[in-house]
């Protein structure tokens, strides 16, 4: 009897359905950082970003959505695709609706809208948010949360750190449902199409970010020792998910020199049984850039960039179903991953490793 109760408490522990004191707190710090925020527009707009990538455009658009849900809940929310470069038109062509190349906006919920053909909406009142403005104001939140989290004893930080995590799917998932939902549906069937060509049995999402994102983890102290190749994770999941083991595993990404040391970690530590591979080809001349580089990207012929953006949302669709997936959380592309499967596919949380091992959220941010 007692052994059971025992067995009862772990599993509900584990589980995460513990109704520790601080389960909820996390969340009421949310409500009131937005009550506090005094937000009383009845109208905004999200401007898309230039110089960003897609993973990050669409990682500060579901976190500033799910948010003015809660600072301005009455308040209209459009979205200006217009300045991104992630498109299948060329710019000057104003006879279509730019968002619609890969989102069907009258599946949108009633409060979000695009942009275009909305007529001028900041003479409507309406105030607009750029890249910068909403990553600052996301930001704003992160940071009671993270000291929330971090001022607690070595064995409290960990369950803190989930319940902060819980606290934002709970804040940001009806943002992230509302539009995802929306996704052209040839382009949830071109991620269906890869997973129903896999073995019909658990798979291992890997994802791996090269190119400019290299130069972006010198800012990040703990991260200094880190060659990408996402060890620490594959260590971490094999540890935590043994079953993860002996599986397929599918590898996207940038960088296709960096995944041949990924590919090698995951043979000897994942023992995958067998690799899909969505990655870019080698570059011929050993001088060009590999991997992802914004700028490049934004000068690249429409068409390329078109198949590129679809390619890039098939692999957060992929991310997202799959049972088990690593990446390095410095990428918006895995913050990305982050929301659509606890948001879309409901996976938990421990299914979700960071490439060097890392749990802290604050190192994420
Ligand atoms: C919101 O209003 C309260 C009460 O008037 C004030 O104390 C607080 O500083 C305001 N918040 C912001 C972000 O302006
Ligand atoms: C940290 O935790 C201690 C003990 O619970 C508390 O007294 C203190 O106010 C907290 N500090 C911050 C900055 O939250
Ligand atoms: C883009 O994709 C289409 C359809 O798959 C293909 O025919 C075309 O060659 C691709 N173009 C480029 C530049 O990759």
């Amino acid at each position: 009897m007692h052994l059971r109760l025992t067995l009862l408490i772990a599993l509900l522990l584990l589980s995460g359905a513990s109704s520790s004191p601080h389960h909820m707190f996390p969340l009421r710090l949310i409500k009131e950082r937005a009550r506090s925020s005094n937000n009383t527009a009845k109208c905004f707009q999200l401007l898309g970003a230039s110089q960003s990538g897609l993973g990050s455009m669409l990682n500060n658009w579901f976190m500033r959505i799910g948010l003015l849900r809660l600072e301005a809940p009455d308040a209209e929310i459009y979205l200006d695709w217009s300045h991104t470069h992630y498109t299948c038109q060329e710019e000057d062509d104003l006879s279509r609706d730019p968002i619609q190349d890969f989102f069907q906006p009258t599946l949108f919920p009633p409060w979000l809208k695009s942009a275009a053909g909305a007529g001028d909406l900041a003479a409507k009142g309406c105030i607009g948010i750029d890249h910068h403005d909403a990553a600052h104001t996301n930001r704003a939140y992160n940071k009671p949360l993270c000291k929330y989290a971090a001022n607690a004893t070595s064995t409290e930080r960990g369950p803190r750190w989930l319940a902060v995590k819980r606290a934002l799917l709970q804040a940001v998932c009806p943002a992230v449902v509302g539009l995802w939902r929306s996704l052209h549906p040839s382009l949830q069937a071109e991620a269906d199409a890869v997973i129903e060509s896999l073995p019909e049995e658990p798979f291992v999402a890997l994802h791996v970010r090269g190119g400019d994102k290299i130069k972006e983890y010198d800012g990040r102290g703990q991260r200094l020792e880190t060659d990408h190749s996402l060890l620490g994770g594959m260590v971490a999941l094999a540890t935590r998910h043994p079953s993860a083991r002996g599986r397929t595993c599918v590898v996207m990404g940038d960088d296709p020199v960096l995944a041949e040391l990924v590919i090698a970690h995951a043979s000897k530590i994942l023992r995958c049984k067998s690799f899909h591979l969505r990655l870019p080809p080698r570059k011929k001349k050993t001088a060009e850039p590999v991997g992802h580089v914004q700028a490049d990207f934004n000068a690249a012929p429409v068409e390329q960039r078109c198949n590129a953006t679809r390619s890039f949302i098939t692999d957060l669709n992929i991310m997202a179903a799959a049972p088990y997936f690593v990446g390095n959380t410095v990428s918006n592309v895995v913050s990305m991953a982050f929301w659509l499967r606890g948001c879309v596919h409901h996976h938990d949380l421990d299914t979700l490793f960071d490439g060097d091992g890392y749990t802290d959220w604050w190192l994420w941010l």
